[in-house]
């Protein structure tokens, strides 16, 4: 029986997956701590989501902000040891794939603390993402291991994990969306980036770009930008513009002419967008699972994807880095001939009481 979990979550696509973790523990009575490793720390990617995904305020904030991947690791390293001494929690949960989730889950067990794993058993096969390396070393350091889909439990049995650590419960980011779908009001959105003309919504894609793979290099970043605005031609093109893309975009000097950028929107405001978008081209991994979930068109910018199902049984199609590929598909979409997927099982709202149920 576990009585104290403490939950460690950094960054933006943590704080969806913890949300439905807590309020299911919550119903069951147990003792919990919620630390922040304030790996991302601005008010849209982090304040303003928590209080829209009714979070606790975390328990423990310990500030790590920006850095290389090894100055964030290692300062994350540092703080939860100490946390994890004072709090002596009997389980450390840790979510998804980014540098704070691999740093928590090293300092719990190298002190003896069992760490379990929501969204374990991602896979993308590419090393050179960070978050691969991330998904690697977590999974291999967890003992509760909980899948998302069963692709999940098959690389983990294929890499020697005990089955008895393995449990697939579904997808506790489509728990939150499934929670918190209706509360997402577009109309605030529409007319701040005035997306209504006389006839109703404007159509419009949808796009975030973030990675390093797209971003980091001056030609791949000019090149998608050359294609949107190409794309914008024929239909809207509103970019919420992560931190991270704004700042390569600035440094290199490109102009995003055609394109409507904003800044980072809140979980409800992109929520509200997504719905509505005739397409959304994205390298994120959450997003390839909510377009997934409401059936609009996804293009993804990557070579490969953790997340094959929703290519399999839902609506995203890898693209690569391919612009022509990417103008074509969008062209099939925009004639009408978008492809049409299902929902993957157990992504139905409950992966997160199905989780409490295994631990409690
Ligand atoms: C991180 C995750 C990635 C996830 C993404 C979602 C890792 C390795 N990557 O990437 O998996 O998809 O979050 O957003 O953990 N910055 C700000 N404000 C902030 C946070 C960051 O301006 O609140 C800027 C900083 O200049 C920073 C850059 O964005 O250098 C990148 O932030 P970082 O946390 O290193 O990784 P992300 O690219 O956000």
């Amino acid at each position: 029986m576990t009585r104290h979990i403490l939950h460690v979550v950094g960054a933006r696509p943590n704080f969806m997956k913890v949300a439905p973790v807590i309020a299911a523990l919550d119903r069951r009575g147990v003792q919990q701590t919620l630390v922040h490793t304030g790996q991302h720390y601005d008010a849209k990617l982090s304040d303003e989501i928590f209080r829209e995904l009714d979070l606790p305020e975390p328990d423990i904030n310990l500030g790590v902000g920006s850095g290389s991947h090894a100055e964030q690791t290692a300062q994350v390293l540092l703080g939860m040891e100490q946390v994890l001494l004072d709090r002596r929690p009997d389980l450390v949960l840790v979510y998804g794939d980014v540098n704070s989730t691999v740093a928590a889950a090293l300092a719990a067990v190298k002190i003896g603390i069992e760490v379990g794993h929501v969204e374990a058993g991602l896979r993308s096969g590419d090393r050179t993402m960070p978050e691969e390396i991330n998904r690697l070393v977590t999974d291999r350091l967890s003992t509760r291991l909980f899948t998302p889909s069963e692709d999940g439990d098959a690389n983990l049995l294929r890499e020697g994990v005990p089955a008895e650590w393995i449990h697939c419960v579904g997808n506790v980011m489509i728990d939150t969306l499934v929670r918190l779908l209706r509360r997402a009001n577009p109309d605030k959105m529409l007319d701040a980036l005035s997306l209504r003309d006389g006839h109703g919504t404007v159509p419009f894609a949808l796009v975030t770009l973030h990675r390093p793979s797209n971003v980091d290099d001056e030609g791949s970043l000019r090149g998608l930008l050359k294609a949107l605005a190409e794309i914008g031609r024929d239909i809207r093109i509103v970019f919420p513009m992560h931190p991270r893309t704004r700042a390569r975009v600035e440094a290199m000097g490109i102009e995003h002419r055609g394109i409507t950028v904003a800044d980072p929107l809140s979980y409800l405001e992109f929520l509200s967008l997504q719905k509505l978008a005739t397409l959304v081209i994205t390298d994120s991994g959450g997003i390839q699972e909510e377009t997934t979930y409401l059936g609009v068109p996804c293009l993804t910018m990557r070579e490969n994807t953790e997340r094959p199902v929703t290519t399999t049984l839902g609506t995203n199609l890898l693209i690569g880095r391919d612009t022509a590929r990417l103008k074509g598909e969008v062209a099939k979409i925009l004639s009408g001939s978008a492809r049409k997927g299902s929902i993957p099982p157990l992504w139905d709202g409950d992966a997160a009481t199905r989780i409490a149920a295994l631990l409690v």
